[in-house]
């Protein structure tokens, strides 16, 4: 059947939720990757039913469709292909409920996660996960890609605390999984299957996440190094010691000075690396252990400075999460890897990739999740420069290489999307691979669900 037809139908569907304007397919076919695809719709859902009869449709007329929420994702796991329909899930953004006693909530997938962590923070309790961007993705882009973020080396990410979702099929089957229960072991976990599943299987149209008390006590602190691997080697010293921080995030030379130009702070020349270190818990647990780790840091960074009142905790962290975009600021390119290793190899894999860099002759610019030996390891690169692509693919081969040698992974947040389908699959082999497509046909038989992501190209 023809586009026509198909745009006609679902016209008659969801009416004036369709946009098929050229400014709207515009905006729709990209995501911060900076990849660029191509829609021949958007559906501004907001509801169930128009997710149903969207899913309804595209599966009779065989049509292509891609969930998106803010779009923030780093790897094009929203951009859509070969005209695929958009839903756009930003207007269906109801806080269903908050709920003290269960201590969950139920939230449409456009919720910005900002907007429920405060909501949850008003009623005392906590919504751990915290990506750099909470300001403006998605809850329901942070279940598709298990959003990691800052507060991850305490609480974990965002599988952790998905408890149920509703989800809708091709064809228009609505199924649950889970619900408010803290246990549950009835057959397979199709909820850990659906989180991180980047809208291949499903299209997800209700969460019901998990909350925890809201700590009393919180405290947070800012050191500087006058070396290049003082940050990372004080981010293991605190865990050595037994510190538990909600967040531990390190910062090269280059990123420290992205971070505090941002919010307006002059750096010293001698500045090489910091960390920021924030702690929660009871009052007078977070007050003994600031003291501990000021003794621990202070041993080793030339100043340790507190951030704790309102003002220099919001500069702090608009700093931290300015980094991403503001990379783009001191080089015409990037490429930005979000690798991990086991924890115990996190400063010597930084050393590592900066040597590969030095042998490519590409810049590296380091900070991220310590406390998770997530890093973002950016690489620098200007594209017009003589042979700067091939220089720029060989250098994160090697970067991949060592990272998988350390027993590492290809990515610890930013998910596989449309850019590490290749590397990802041979990383994870043939048996894997097979299971994964194996599922993916369970759910989606005719590859209608954001085709061409996270599963590596078929063979021919
Ligand atoms: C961050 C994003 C890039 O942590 O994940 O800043
Ligand atoms: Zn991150």
């Amino acid at each position: 059947m023809s586009e026509a037809s198909f745009l006609l139908a679902l016209r008659a569907a969801v009416g004036s939720s369709l946009a098929t304007d050229e400014d709207s397919l515009q905006r729709a076919s990209s995501d911060w990757s900076g990849r660029k695809g191509s829609c021949s719709a958007v559906v501004c859902v907001r509801s169930e039913a128009d997710v149903v009869a969207v899913l309804t449709l595209a599966a009779a007329h065989q049509f292509a469709v891609v969930p998106r929420g803010a779009a923030t994702s780093a790897t094009g796991a929203a951009v859509p292909l070969n005209g695929a329909v958009v839903l756009d899930f930003t207007g269906m953004n109801r806080i269903l409920a908050l709920d003290v006693a269960d201590m969950v909530a139920e939230v449409e997938p456009g919720v910005v996660t900002h907007q429920l962590q405060a909501r949850a923070e008003e009623v005392g309790l906590l919504y751990p996960p915290d990506p750099a961007s909470s300001d403006q993705c998605t809850l329901g882009g942070n279940v598709a890609t298990c959003a990691g973020g800052l507060r991850a080396v305490k609480y974990g990410v965002t599988r952790d605390y998905v408890l149920g979702l509703r989800c809708v099929l091709p064809g228009g089957e609505v199924f649950e999984t889970g619900g408010r229960n803290l246990k549950d072991v009835s057959g397979y976990d199709l909820t850990r299957l659906l989180v991180g599943s980047e809208g291949t299987l499903a299209v997800i149209t209700r969460i019901t996440l998990k909350l925890v008390p809201l700590p009393p006590g919180r405290s947070t602190l800012l050191a500087s190094f006058a070396n290049d691997d003082g940050a990372f080697a004080a981010a293991d010293l605190l865990l050595a010691n037994g510190v538990w921080p909600r967040a531990l995030e390190t910062m090269d030379a280059q990123a420290l000075r992205l971070a505090a130009t941002a919010v307006g702070e002059a750096v010293h020349d001698s500045v090489r690396s910091r960390l920021l270190v924030e702690l929660d818990g009871e009052v007078g647990a977070v007050a003994e252990t600031e003291a501990r780790v000021l003794r621990l840091l202070t041993a080793h960074a030339t100043a340790v400075d507190m951030a704790n009142t309102a003002t220099a905790h919001a500069l702090v962290w608009a700093g931290r999460r300015a980094i991403s975009a503001a990379v783009l600021t001191i080089t015409p390119a990037k490429r930005s890897e979000d690798l991990g290793v086991p924890r115990g190899q996190l400063a010597a894999a930084v050393r590592e990739l900066r040597a590969i860099g030095k042998n490519y002759g590409i810049g590296v610019l380091v900070y991220g999740h310590a406390g998770d030996a997530n890093l973002h390891c950016n690489f620098l690169y200007d594209p017009i420069e003589n042979g700067s692509a091939k220089r720029l693919e060989a250098c994160v081969q090697a970067a991949y290489a060592a990272v998988l040698r350390r027993g590492g992974t290809l990515t610890g947040e930013h998910g596989v999307g449309l850019r590490k389908r290749v590397a990802v699959s041979a990383a994870l082999g043939p048996v894997r691979c097979r299971l994964m497509r194996a599922i993916k046909h369970a759910f989606d038989p005719n590859n209608l669900l954001n085709p061409g992501k996270v599963l590596p190209p078929e063979q021919p």
